[in-house]
């Protein structure tokens, strides 16, 4: 591999590991030759995927068991990559979620929503990025260097109906991904990138319900994206690793604060 855009050896933290998109981007990499720490609430899917990946490359994968939303547990997860992986090359916070309450029925109008469940639904998918980072990225400033990438989405761009508090949740990722750029750049070492990407559709746990019904057809507002979409698909979770691969690497070692679609063209189309 060209040195550029090396990643052997390099050891990269996820949350969301053992998702769809999380997943599948663990797997790259350890195929690439880094090494991936795993984090996640369910110990039986973080124990099933660190073994899947260990398979594909012996002691390529570690896991812990860690809710990104609780700051005492990655406190504790920081002094733990300390004591036993020596450095983290990057941080690619995958973790967030939807609620039902905290998505709209078609038949519903914002008077429906529960706020509770959408002040857990930004939550999860601001803070669920924005402690880890804080936490972890304390490991880079001594390094005086790393890589730290957020998963954004189109919600953050213009406004989706149905998920308000997930799209108020991942615009709060687009500036804080912004934010902590200049921060750690401007007062740590400009080897220390912060950036995002903002992926377009693909079908995952959270939003398969909306997406795809029972029979395997495409959902009315299924139909809305893919019209909207030039390429008129959904994303495939591998078409992602391109841009991880680009942004964990020295390829992109000018590169940080910025926010990357990967979206088959929806974000730019009007869809007229
Ligand atoms: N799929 C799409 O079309 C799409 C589009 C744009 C953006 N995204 C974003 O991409 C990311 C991954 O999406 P996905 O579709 O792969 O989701 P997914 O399959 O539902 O996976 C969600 C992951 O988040 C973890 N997680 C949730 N709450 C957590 C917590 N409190 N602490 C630690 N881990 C937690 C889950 O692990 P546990 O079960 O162990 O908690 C799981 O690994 C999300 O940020 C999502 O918003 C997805």
């Amino acid at each position: 591999m060209n040195e550029l855009f090396d990643l052997k050896e390099k050891t990269i933290a996820l949350s969301g590991g053992t998702g769809v998109l999380g997943g599948s981007i663990a797997e790259y990499l350890v195929q690439n030759g880094a090494r991936v720490i795993l984090l996640g609430r369910s110990p039986d899917k973080l124990d099933a995927k660190r073994e899947a990946l260990n398979t594909i490359s012996e002691k390529s994968a570690a896991s812990y068991v860690v809710d990104v939303m609780k700051e005492s547990q990655l406190i504790s997860l920081r002094e733990k990559i300390r004591d036993n992986h020596s450095k983290i090359d990057g941080l690619i916070n995958l973790a967030g979620g939807n609620l039902p309450g905290a998505t709209l029925q078609p038949d519903q109008t914002i008077f429906d929503i529960s706020l509770s469940d959408t002040k857990e639904v930004v939550d999860l998918n601001l803070f669920g990025s924005v402690l880890p980072t804080i936490v972890l990225s304390q490991l880079m400033a001594e390094q005086g260097k790393g890589t730290i990438i957020n998963i954004s989405s189109m919600a953050s761009k213009q406004s989706i109906t149905r998920v308000l508090g997930y799209s108020m949740a991942k615009a709060g990722i687009d500036i804080f991904t912004k934010w902590m750029a200049e921060e750690l750049a401007t007062k740590f070492s400009d080897k220390i990138r912060v950036n995002a990407i903002a992926p377009g559709f693909f079908i995952g746990n959270q939003n398969r319900k909306i997406l795809i019904n029972e029979d395997g057809s495409h959902t009315e507002r299924s139909k809305k994206i893919l019209a909207k979409t030039p390429m008129n698909r959904f994303g495939d979770a591998s078409e992602l690793n391109g841009m991880v691969h680009y942004l964990l690497s020295e390829a992109s070692s000018f590169v940080t604060g910025t926010v990357y679609d990967v979206d088959g063209g929806f974000n730019s189309f009007t869809g007229v």
